[in-house]
């Protein structure tokens, strides 16, 4: 193995080589080589300087988070940059690439810094339920303000070269290799007679409103804590002497480190990035792709086409007529718009886009050249029947065919095909272009390569692409109709749709159910209820008052009324009093008394009822994983981040408790509220759905 950090003599400047791919994260090897490296080359009579450098693709890219919750190891990384900070020697950072979290504070620690052009620098551990905790909180503001130094600590923004140097972060911007600039600075500062300059002896920060700051932080977390925290460790800062600030910091991270909030996103960090980890796939070629057909340019086709386009994939869209074919076109032209608007793409771009890139045709003759097509039409079992057979003539030998289905059976849709090997689903989430989240649904005869190229869009459309196997509604939206279900037996039972909308969104969910389905159309909810009529069990409980308003041709926010009443041209909502009437008249009906739910219980019921589906989910291998689950609630569902995922919130809260609520919700329906096996078995041995996700599933 390597050294992580090398060390060499360039004349008078000692210099510390960082080499620990991918990143060159803080190991602990790389804090003992740091060290170590300091040490020599004060031993050194020879050498004035030091200068610290990365190899590869980053100067640093902060603390290794895999150490997170493991016994501390020594050298602790704030004693490591008060130890550089304290050298006799000038230190002078030279950065490339990213300079994150840790790795920004041991830049801090140095007295010089400089950067190559394209460097880019930042406090992210705000996105990991952390803070700054090796000296950041206290340095940066002594060289930013304390205001500054807040807004980029929340935001945990990637900070260009420039406008570094332009707040006094980095000292020089100069292109060329990292050592190379180095090496020239420190001589140039050597030369020039330059002394030591620790930023710790900087005045300390200014004196801000500290409780607006902390308000407004606070409100920007909407619902993280370590928000309002950094701002108390600014406030330190700027009240403490430097070591006591740094003390203040440390216990302040040490406290969000024991938090569930950091738990929940430091699993989040790991696991959207693991979950396109398939071991079956490992050395699996993807198939070519640089055109892809679309089938439909409705809502959900022209979001494909418009995520597609901007990955720059050539496009070949059908439509069934002229008209169609120039509304898909529009809506295409529509969301690239916004691109444009947002500067994602400038005008030559979206020019190029919206003619070369862009075919929008009927005829299916156009697809003869297209890699992979996916098919977006009306979530109907015989429409996607004749499209796909369609597709089988249409399409060159080896090309992939996919469906964008919500629900629908991807095995007899490969059916209608001669090729149900190069068949797949493709389930994106609306609007298609924006949201994260891909579910990659593989059929009995998906061909491995096909999987793989599956991932493969995924990754060139910068989603989160996830496995699934086939069942009704996938992972997401068959969680998703049963703690749906919870949300309306609450309300037939006393609860208000409007309690519980307020009561999740406090809870962290982006919107609640009601306000959701307003958005969806409640139309769709509808037809599902009258499809699934026929089968029900006689112990479902459906509530059906929500159809009178569908019959009255109320469907939501398209239509200005649904759960709420939407004002034309704004986003603003009041509640819709009839909608009160409507759950009173059917309570009567049933012969239900309404009672009273805290909040706490309404989200301890929906939380109950996510994850009793959920387990079900990864024990029937419909999900790998248990963090495949929670990815899918995290980036298609508005699931908080900060909670992980319902899998870990699980976790955290115990499952014997979770376990112990359904087993008591049974008692009043024991139909709904069938406990899974897998929790049952998961508690019976004493271990977590994290233990499955170590073990690499069920
Ligand atoms: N510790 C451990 N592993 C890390 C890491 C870190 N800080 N940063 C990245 N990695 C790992 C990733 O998990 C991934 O592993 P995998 O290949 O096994 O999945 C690998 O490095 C490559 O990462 P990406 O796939 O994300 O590569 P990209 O090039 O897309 O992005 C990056 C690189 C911008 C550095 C991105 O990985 C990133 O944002 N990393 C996290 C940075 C961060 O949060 N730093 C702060 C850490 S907390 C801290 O420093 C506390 C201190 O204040 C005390
Ligand atoms: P939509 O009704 O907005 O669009 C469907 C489009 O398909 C229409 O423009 C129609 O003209 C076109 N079309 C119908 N038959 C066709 C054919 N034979 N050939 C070519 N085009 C044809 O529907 P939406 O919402 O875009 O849904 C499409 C599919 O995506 C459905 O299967 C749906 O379940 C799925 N889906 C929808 C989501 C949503 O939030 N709307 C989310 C994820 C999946």
């Amino acid at each position: 193995m390597t050294d992580p950090v090398s060390y060499s003599i360039h004349g008078h400047v000692a210099v510390l080589r960082i080499n620990n791919p991918p990143v060159n994260a803080l190991s602990q090897a790389v804090r003992q080589g740091l060290a170590d490296g300091m040490d020599r080359a004060e031993a050194d009579t020879a050498v004035k300087a030091v200068l610290v450098v990365g190899e590869g693709r980053a100067f640093i890219a902060g603390a290794d988070i895999t150490e997170f919750g493991k016994p501390p190891m020594e050298p602790n990384l704030p004693d490591l940059c008060t130890r550089i900070e304290n050298s006799p020697l000038l230190v002078i950072a030279s950065m490339h690439g990213v300079t994150l979290g840790g790795g920004l504070e041991v830049a801090l620690g140095a007295h010089y810094r400089i950067a190559q052009p394209s460097a880019r620098l930042g406090l992210p551990e705000v996105h990991l339920g952390l803070l700054p905790g090796a000296g950041g909180t206290q340095r940066l503001p002594r060289l930013t303000g304390s205001d500054k130094a807040i807004e980029i600590m929340i935001s945990g923004r990637q900070i260009k070269a420039a406008e570094a140097l332009e707040m006094g972060v980095l000292d020089k911007v100069e292109e060329g290799d990292p050592q190379v600039i180095g090496l020239a600075y420190a001589t140039e500062l050597l030369s020039s007679g330059a002394t030591r300059r620790a930023v710790s002896e900087l005045p300390a920060p200014d004196a801000i409103d500290w409780e607006a700051a902390h308000e407004g932080a606070l409100k920007k977390g909407r619902g993280q804590i370590n928000t309002g925290v950094i701002v108390r460790a600014v406030q330190a800062a700027s009240e403490l002497p430097f070591m006591d600030g740094m003390a203040r910091e440390r216990a302040l991270f040490a406290d969000l480190l024991k938090s569930d909030q950091s738990k929940g996103m430091i699993h989040a960090f790991f696991n959207e990035r693991a979950v396109s980890n398939l071991h079956e796939l490992k050395g699996v070629t993807p198939r070519a792709l640089n055109a892809i057909g679309v089938i439909g340019g409705g809502t959900m086709g022209a979001g494909i086409a418009t995520a597609a386009l901007l990955a720059k994939l050539n496009v070949v869209l059908i439509e069934t007529g002229q008209e169609q074919a120039d509304a898909a076109r529009g809506r295409i032209e529509g969301n690239l718009q916004g691109a444009l608007k947002r500067g994602k793409i400038n005008q030559p771009q979206y020019d190029a886009l919206t003619t070369e890139a862009l075919t929008v045709a009927i005829d299916y003759a156009s697809l003869g050249d297209v890699d992979l097509v996916i098919e977006a039409v009306f979530e109907d079992m015989a429409v996607k029947k004749e499209v796909f057979a369609k597709l089988d003539a249409a399409c060159k030998a080896g090309a992939i065919l996919a469906s964008n289905t919500s629900y629908l059976d991807i095995d007899e849709i490969a059916a209608a095909t001669s090729r149900p090997a190069d068949v797949i689903g493709l389930h994106f989430f609306s609007p298609a272009h924006v949201m994260k989240l891909l579910e990659v649904v593989v059929a009995d005869k998906t061909a491995a390569d096909v999987v793989t190229t599956g991932f493969d869009l995924g990754k060139r459309l910068g989603k989160i692409a996830v496995r699934a196997g086939v069942c009704d509604g996938f992972i997401g939206n068959r969680i998703l109709a049963v703690y749906r279900t919870a949300a309306d037996h609450m309300v037939l039972d006393g609860a208000s749709p409007y309690q519980i909308d307020r009561a999740l969104t406090g809870f962290g969910f982006a919107m609640g159910p009601f306000a959701v389905a307003d958005l969806a159309g409640l139309d769709i909810g509808w037809m599902t209820r009258k499809r699934k009529a026929a089968g029900r069990h006689a112990d479902e409980r459906v509530p059906t008052y929500i159809d009178r308003l569908c019959e009255q041709g109320h469907f939501g926010r398209k239509t200005g009324e649904g759960y709420y009443l939407y004002e034309a041209g704004s986003r603003a909502s009041v509640p819709n009093p009839k909608i009160p009437e409507l759950i009173a008249t059917e309570q009567a009906d049933l012969n239900i008394t309404p009672r009273d739910f805290t909040d706490q219980e309404i989200v301890r019921r929906y939380m109950c009822a996510m994850v009793n589906e959920a387990a079900k989910v990864v024990e029937e291998g419909i999900a790998r994983r248990p963090a495949d689950v929670d990815m899918v609630l995290l980036f298609g569902y508005g699931f908080p981040r900060y909670s992980g995922g319902p899998l870990k919130w699980a976790d955290l809260q115990g499952l014997a408790d979770v376990l112990a609520d359904i087993e008591r919700y049974a008692q009043e329906d024991a139909w709904f509220w069938q406990p899974a096996g897998l929790l049952k078995t998961l508690v019976a041995e004493g271990r977590s759905f994290d233990d499955l996700n170590r073990a690499g599933g069920k």
